[in-house]
């Protein structure tokens, strides 16, 4: 199974990603993460990414295309694989064609930008494992403190106001015409993601045909 979550950010793709790796055993493969791994070991890649980043722009396709490619060929994707956060342009979809990846279904989660900006500005992450909660939605058992391992919770530098509306109209105008693209290879399937987790999570399965 290769799926794609496609939605602007903040709109939940990383949670619903993380309950279909529990659910599947296939792996969630967020470029946003690769980045930020490769920022945090100092790599070329993560020096040049960096700067994009923090303004909230996306990194040149030529450095997250290559990412990409590097990491779908590790063993563990032989099975699937969810892409969280890649494509975000129309030539990284056109990369996966011509790298002979075949998509089997892209997954469009909606929702309004107040709900996103709401989202995106209540969001706590673990650096340490990785875990995303939600200062009212999604709170932790103790304020700050990671449930799943006692790290210590952190904003991420790009969900400052500022930068959230930055990182939103770059999703209106590089990532959004990719819905119409996979509309017409017949692959997307919008869903209303202002509903519980859970629920987003069952109509993920229904859209995936894992009912
Ligand atoms: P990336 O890390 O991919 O961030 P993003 O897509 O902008 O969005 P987020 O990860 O912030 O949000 P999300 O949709 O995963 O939502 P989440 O589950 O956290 O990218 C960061 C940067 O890297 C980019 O700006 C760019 O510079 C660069 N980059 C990455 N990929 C790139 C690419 N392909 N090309 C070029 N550059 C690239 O949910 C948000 C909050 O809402 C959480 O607190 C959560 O608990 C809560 N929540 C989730 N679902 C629900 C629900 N159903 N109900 C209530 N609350 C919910």
């Amino acid at each position: 199974m290769k799926v794609i979550l496609l939605g602007p950010p903040g709109v939940g793709k990383g949670t619903a990603a993380k309950r279909m790796v529990q659910e599947y055993g296939i792996p969630q493969i967020s470029t946003g993460d690769l980045l930020r791994e490769a920022v945090k070991n100092q790599t070329e890649l993560g020096l040049q990414a960096k700067q994009y980043m923090d303004a909230g722009k996306l990194v040149p396709d030529d450095l997250v295309i290559g990412l990409l490619k590097e990491r779908v060929a590790k063993e563990d994707c032989r099975k699937g694989f969810i892409l969280d956060g890649y494509p975000r342009t129309i030539p990284q979809a056109q990369s996966l064609g011509t790298s002979g990846i075949q998509i089997d279904v892209v997954v469009n989660l909606h929702a309004d930008e107040n709900v996103i900006v709401e989202r995106l500005s209540g969001r706590r992450d673990c650096p340490k494992c990785g875990a995303i909660y939600h200062i009212k939605n999604k709170p932790p058992q103790h304020e700050g403190v990671c449930d799943a391992c006692q790290g210590s919770l952190i904003t991420r530098e790009d969900q400052k106001e500022e930068v959230i509306q930055n990182r939103l109209q770059v999703y209106r105008k590089q990532t959004e015409p990719l819905i119409q693209y996979y509309n017409q290879k017949g692959l997307q399937k919008t869903i209303n993601a202002v509903q519980s987790i859970d629920k987003v999570f069952s109509d993920i399965r229904i859209a995936i045909g894992r009912k």
